[in-house]
């Protein structure tokens, strides 16, 4: 009997505590931590004395370069004291090979995978809908390794070209390298 009226008692106190009442004094906090600190929610105000543009939020330092893209930073330079440089990176079977599955990925949609030009959106093209005139990349003279430098062909496929569209946000700039010297292999290629 007693063992019953003390557990009654016990969810009544429970019950009772859970009556979700308003209560304007704070939780007990045994252990407060860090839990209670001011703070700038993201995208709010702050009045603070030196921060003249009163953002809450920082911005980054000019010049800071995001975790795990130095490399890539690096690479993407194509011209040094205006001049285009040479691909950094080496001309490797695994580096060709590796160049060659980007061009078939994002390149011969358009120019082919022989580099003619006469890829499957040229050909299915309506007449007149994509007014371009691709230059055949393995055989224009214009685009030879005497002629133009490695640097250039980086830049087109980084920045686009006229009617050719950047590809620098979408392959990284090391696999852009690699198609680079996968051009070179389709130029050397003996075409008659
Ligand atoms: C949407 C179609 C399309 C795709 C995809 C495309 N290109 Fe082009 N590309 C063009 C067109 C159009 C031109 C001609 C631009 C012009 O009028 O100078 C061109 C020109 C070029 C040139 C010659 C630039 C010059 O200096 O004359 C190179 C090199 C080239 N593309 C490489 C690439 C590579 C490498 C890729 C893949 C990363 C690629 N293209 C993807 C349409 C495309």
């Amino acid at each position: 009997m007693k063992v019953t009226h003390l557990i009654a008692v016990i969810a009544l106190a429970v019950f009772v505590s859970c009556r979700g009442g308003v209560s304007k004094h704070p939780p007990i906090h045994l252990v407060p931590d860090m839990d209670d600190q001011p703070y700038i929610q993201a995208q709010e105000d702050f009045d603070f004395p030196t921060w003249t543009d009163k953002r809450g939020m920082r911005m980054p330092v000019a010049g800071t370069i995001a975790q795990g893209t130095l490399d890539q930073r690096a690479l993407g330079v194509y011209e040094q004291g205006g001049r285009f440089v040479d691909n950094p990176i080496a001309a490797t079977y695994a580096n060709l090979a590796r160049g060659q599955e980007r061009f078939n990925i994002y390149c011969a949609v358009c120019h082919d995978r022989a580099g003619s030009g006469k890829g499957v959106v040229m050909q299915r093209a309506p007449a007149g809908s994509f007014n371009a005139v691709l230059p055949n990349l393995a055989t224009e003279e214009r685009l030879q390794a005497g002629k133009m430098k490695d640097g250039e062909l980086f830049k087109t496929i980084t920045e686009g070209k006229a009617t050719m569209p950047a590809y620098g946000h979408m392959i990284p700039a090391e696999d852009r390298w690699k198609i680079v010297h996968y051009l070179r292999a389709l130029q050397h290629r003996i075409t008659e």
